[in-house]
């Protein structure tokens, strides 16, 4: 779990900027989400053996146990220097509840980033193969989530490099971002991590209040365009709180994108928000 004694990125001012403006893609958005809901029973081993394949959303709305796998090309080319964009973001996982959430996800063809623990990998590469499979993100959160600044760099760099392996074991490519536990890096852990390091502009403390309105609310409240909203998929209220945040956000013409869409595909090496 990530304490909040980092959080305070730069997108904490001016956070209720932004609202209103509808833009017809919401309607699309709207008009698409009906594909998603009507499927709630996906077979993890039928979702396994997609992979990445990419299916049209006409196939995914007549193949029941498949939807979830299926990626949906007009979001990838969402625009987020054009459109109002946010990356949701889900820390800790994968765990009891991240089904759940992938469904929900799924019903407004949204797309998150989730930054898995390696351990958790390890133990339910089945859900990290859906979530990929999905279309999301995943982002390495290290092996047993210690504080990195607090380790010799040569931990650091085991921590990562085992979480890269189950993660290449389960969904067959090593991931492209880190965020390290408790948004605590230095120097070292930069240059071991070798990648982007993705921090947030909203933390909505969902370890802390486990209250879905809460939680939903503190997200719906500090976002911007280009925000990156922090959760953890390993609490239920979390979960909960997801949809209505989804709804909210989508009514107000937001697109959900994950963190390497937000920037075109290249993140800068520290991320807090984008603009
Ligand atoms: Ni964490």
């Amino acid at each position: 779990m990530d304490i909040g004694a980092m959080s305070r990125g730069p997108g904490q001012a001016g956070a209720r900027r932004g609202t209103a403006r509808a833009i017809a893609a919401v309607v699309l958005t709207a008009g698409l989400a009906g594909a998603g809901t009507l499927v709630t029973t996906t077979e993890p081993a039928q979702a396994a053996t997609t992979g990445e394949t990419v299916l049209s959303v006409g196939t995914a709305s007549l193949s029941v146990g498949t939807a979830l796998s299926v990626s949906t090309p007009s979001e990838t080319g969402v625009n987020c220097r054009r459109v109002k964009c946010v990356a949701l973001t889900f820390d800790d996982g994968p765990g009891r509840y991240t089904d759940a959430l992938l469904r929900s996800l799924a019903a407004y063809r949204a797309r998150a980033t989730f930054f898995v623990v390696g351990q958790n990998v390890a133990a339910y590469p089945g859900i990290v193969r859906r979530t990929h499979a999905a279309g999301h993100e995943i982002g390495s959160h290290t092996w047993s989530h210690p504080d990195l600044t607090k380790m010799p760099a040569a931990s650091v760099r085991a921590q990562f490099a085992r979480t890269d392996r189950a993660i290449k074991a389960a969904i067959g490519i090593r991931p492209k971002l880190v965020r390290p536990p408790y948004g605590a890096f230095n120097a070292t852990v930069r240059l071991q991590a070798r990648r982007p390091v993705i921090m947030w502009s909203v933390d909505t403390l969902d370890w802390r209040y486990r209250d879905s309105a809460k939680v939903a609310r503190k997200a719906i409240r500090s976002v911007r365009p280009g925000s990156v909203i922090l959760f953890h998929d390993i609490h239920p209220s979390t979960v909960r709180a997801i949809p209505k945040v989804l709804k909210s956000l989508s009514k107000r013409g937001y697109r959900f994108v994950t963190v390497s869409q937000l920037f075109g595909g290249k993140p800068p090496r520290v991320v807090y928000s984008r603009g």
